[in-house]
């Protein structure tokens, strides 16, 4: 399994943000496959079941990229909306049932023959290992998903899963301003078991650059711009460069829709901070010393 060391994240390419039309979804997928950007995160839910099908029609008339590019995307939310107003209420399915009917949906939108990953969104509170199992070895038998992974699930779900089937990707929101996963199992877990750490919204979201900081991220942008005058990158990539640093081998899904963005964030993707660097963007995100 391989990735890009960077992964474009297509959450806010459509509907859910900048709203791109054919050619512009053609061009930010150009511009990646010059900067060596190859993996393309998506979910089935992304804008309101729209997006996966826009980049599908960009891509199909790309003639020669598919065979290089992979294509990770995720199911098991329901979102309640026009385009499926069988849904009344948002919810979880992670039945097998479920779960072939969105692999198969989102392989369509994409108009590809097979995924490269295919991930479950969200930890379901009514799933069942065996079921989810069961589905995702038949998707892979058919060979319409090639790996398996899951997202935003905790050690525990992560290990009930594992027990019935690898477990290869979980994807979790980690950043600068999100170190839950550092200290809550999930980074050691991925070590342990040799699962890829995915982080989606590796630059918190864009919240960090909002036009009115609060002190946190005061105090992460001036340490950020700090390391970026050292490593010659901009403050946004060494809060790339803080994930890429991690022994966990964590790949970012950067959710820019700026292909000047996702070029530059390229550039992070050779560096590694020295430790006190390192855990200087993390007291500058805590506020205080590590005990
Ligand atoms: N698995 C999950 O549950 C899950 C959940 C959420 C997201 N995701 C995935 O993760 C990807 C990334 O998530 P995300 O978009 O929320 O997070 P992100 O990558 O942390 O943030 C992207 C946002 O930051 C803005 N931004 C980046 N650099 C900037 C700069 N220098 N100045 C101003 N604004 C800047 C971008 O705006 P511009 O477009 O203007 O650059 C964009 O709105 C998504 O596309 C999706 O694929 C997965």
């Amino acid at each position: 399994m391989k990735f890009s060391p960077v992964i474009a994240g297509c959450m806010k390419w459509g509907r859910w943000g900048a709203g791109f039309d054919t050619a512009a979804y053609q061009q930010m997928i150009n511009t990646c496959a010059v900067n060596k950007i190859t993996s393309f995160d998506h979910a089935d839910i992304y804008g309101d079941y729209t997006t996966e099908e826009e980049f599908g029609k960009a891509l199909v008339n790309m003639p020669g990229v598919r065979q290089h590019v992979q294509l990770i995307t995720k199911c098991g939310i329901k979102m309640v909306g026009p385009q499926r107003p069988e849904h009344h209420i948002k919810s979880y399915d992670t039945s097998k049932e479920y779960i072939i009917r969105c692999a198969d949906r989102s392989l369509k939108n994409l108009h590809t023959d097979y995924l490269d990953l295919f991930l479950i969104h969200r930890p379901d509170p009514l799933m069942n290992p065996h079921e989810i199992a069961e589905a995702l070895t038949h998707l892979k038998n058919a060979g319409k998903v090639l790996h398996t992974g899951v997202s935003n699930f905790t050690p525990s779900q992560v290990a009930m899963l594992h027990a019935v089937i690898p477990v290869e990707v979980n994807q979790l929101e980690i950043s600068v301003t999100a170190l839950d996963p550092f200290h809550n199992g999930q980074l050691d877990q991925c070590q342990q078991l040799n699962i890829h750490a995915m982080a989606w919204a590796p630059l918190g979201g864009g919240n960090l650059f909002s036009d009115k900081p609060d002190e946190k991220t005061k105090r992460i942008l001036a340490v950020a711009e700090k390391l970026g005058k050292k490593y010659n990158i901009s403050a946004d990539n060494i809060l790339l460069a803080f994930l890429h640093t991690h022994p966990a081998g964590i790949i970012p899904v950067l959710g820019t829709s700026k292909s000047i963005r996702l070029a530059e964030a390229m550039k992070a993707a050779g560096v590694k901070l020295e430790r006190e660097e390192w855990f200087m963007l993390w007291e500058a995100s805590k506020g205080h010393p590590v005990p």
